[in-house]
């Protein structure tokens, strides 16, 4: 695991001062760009996840759409896209969340989800953790027991992984 973690590692360009200053941008598009690493990185979630009973992976937009799909699919979860407001049609229940500047909310359809069922969030990357707190919440609502949250990238300075409730977060690579 230790070389494949490597090389998914190596593959994540990080950007100075990307979107605004003193931000250190996680690009997760040049480890998409190698097919080695981007399957390494599916297969460790799938080796994490299969086994466990989980009927629901749910994504985040937009980049929790590139890794959640790949994992539901080779684990037999169905996948539940959690996007950004008015996006989607149907009945949604909504959870704000807060930004640096602002809020920013996640929605997800009423229905998607049956209680009791077992769900696994994904996303690319945790910060500062409001992003995964909104989406477990929303799980919860909906009946729906969460077994783990998966993110590639941790950024544990942010210290994200506190407001995670003890929900376990299991994540591929750190940056510092
Ligand atoms: C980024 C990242 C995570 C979130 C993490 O998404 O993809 O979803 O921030 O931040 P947090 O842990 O501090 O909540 P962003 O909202 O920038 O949008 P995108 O995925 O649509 O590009
Ligand atoms: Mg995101």
């Amino acid at each position: 695991d230790d070389s494949r973690i490597h090389a998914i590692k190596s593959k994540i360009r990080v950007v100075p001062n990307f979107p605004k200053p003193g931000i250190m941008f996680q690009d997760i598009t040049t480890l998409l760009l190698d097919p080695k690493a981007f399957k390494d990185t599916i297969d460790l979630f799938i080796e994490r996840f299969k086994g466990k009973n989980i009927s629901v992976v749910a994504g985040i937009e937009a980049r929790g759409f590139i890794f959640g799909p790949p994992i539901a699919l080779a684990i037999g979860a169905k996948f539940v896209p959690l996007r950004k407001p008015r996006k989607l049609p149907g009945e949604v229940i909504s959870e704000k969340y807060v930004l640096e500047y602002g809020t920013d909310c996640l929605e997800m359809h009423v229905g998607a989800v049956e209680p009791d069922e077992r769900a696994l969030v994904v996303d690319d990357l945790i910060a500062t953790g409001g992003t995964l707190c909104a989406a477990m919440n929303l799980l919860e609502r909906a009946g729906a027991e969460v077994v783990e949250c998966a993110c590639v990238i941790e950024l544990p300075d942010l210290k994200g992984r506190d407001r995670l409730n003890g929900k376990p977060l299991y994540i591929l690579v750190e940056s510092h």
